[in-house]
């Protein structure tokens, strides 16, 4: 039964998802039917069956559209984006392959930013990465990090690695196309994510705990990690980010000197 969405303060409002089949956009795009949001998510293919669990959702029939769009088509970013109030970026690759990688994170990420500009979005929300973040052998093991730390370019180039590299490019390029177009920008970084998929295929974070399960993973890397869940941790910030358009900003969020933007890394 459709559920009655008029007494939703976000009823009317819509909102553009990015890469919006995958495992966090597929959480955020049912936390903005659920509160009444209409939603216009991007896939690269709306008839592939990996994203049709997204048209299983409550809300989905009545105010989900799928809308065909690649990160380097700023043509059709720009079409999805059209009359949207906000945009969740949430579509990357997730690969260590340069030529995967860093060109569509980067270059797709300007056009989602331009694209929202162009259409005067009142508000991105982009999810980086913690690897934007914490990538630097200058940095002590015992300090802790927080949205002042960059990854160092030079260190995740000479590692070969090219997400973490990606990642803080596409970041920084984002915050600085922001600045100059007057975009307001949220970025929020999460660590691993992990939780329940609604989407059928697994994904690369999902794969990182899964080969440890089936054995695949012989060994396990002397090293540090850190986890969230991805409702409490993930999918609700960035739906706080959302809100926070119209009400005050939470103390964790930094402000830049351009005014409304802020960088929130996500922890456990
Ligand atoms: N999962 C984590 O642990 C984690 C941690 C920190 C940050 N993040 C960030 O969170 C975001 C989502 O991650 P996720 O784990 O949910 O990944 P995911 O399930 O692999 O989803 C990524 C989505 O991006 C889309 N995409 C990739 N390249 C694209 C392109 N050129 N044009 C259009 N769409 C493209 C994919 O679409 P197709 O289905 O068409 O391939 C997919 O729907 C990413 O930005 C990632 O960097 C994830």
């Amino acid at each position: 039964m459709p559920v009655d969405i008029s007494s939703l303060p976000c009823q009317g409002q819509t909102v553009c998802v990015t890469g919006a089949g995958g495992f966090i956009a597929s959480w955020i795009v049912k936390l903005l039917l659920e509160k009444g949001y209409s939603v216009k998510g991007t896939v690269r293919n709306p008839a592939d069956p990996k994203n049709s669990h997204l048209r299983e959702l409550e809300g989905a029939q009545e105010r989900l559209t799928l809308c065909k769009a690649d990160l380097l088509d700023y043509e059709s970013l720009k079409e999805a984006i059209q009359g949207c109030d906000g945009v969740f970026h949430t579509a990357s690759p997730l690969t260590d392959d340069p030529e995967q990688m860093v060109e569509p994170a980067v270059n797709g990420t300007k056009n989602v930013i331009m694209a929202a500009s162009e259409a005067k979005v009142r508000r991105v929300v982009f999810t980086s990465s913690i690897g934007t973040v914490y990538m630097d052998p200058n940095r002590g093991p015992d300090v802790v990090v927080d949205e002042s730390c960059w990854s160092d370019l030079e260190f995740c180039k000479n590692t070969k690695n090219w997400y973490c590299y990606g990642k803080t490019v596409a970041e920084q390029d984002a915050w600085d196309v922001a600045k100059k177009n007057g975009v307001d920008l949220v970025v929020v970084n999460p660590v691993l994510v992990l939780g329940p998929l609604l989407q059928p295929t697994v994904n690369a974070s999902i794969v990182h705990i899964l080969k440890y399960l089936t054995g695949s993973a012989k060994t396990y890397a002397n090293s540090v990690q850190a986890y969230v869940h991805v409702l409490p941790g993930v999918s609700h910030p960035h739906q706080q980010t959302e809100r926070s358009c119209q009400c005050e900003l939470s103390p964790r969020h930094e402000l830049a000197d351009s005014g409304c933007q802020h960088r929130t890394v996500s922890v456990v």
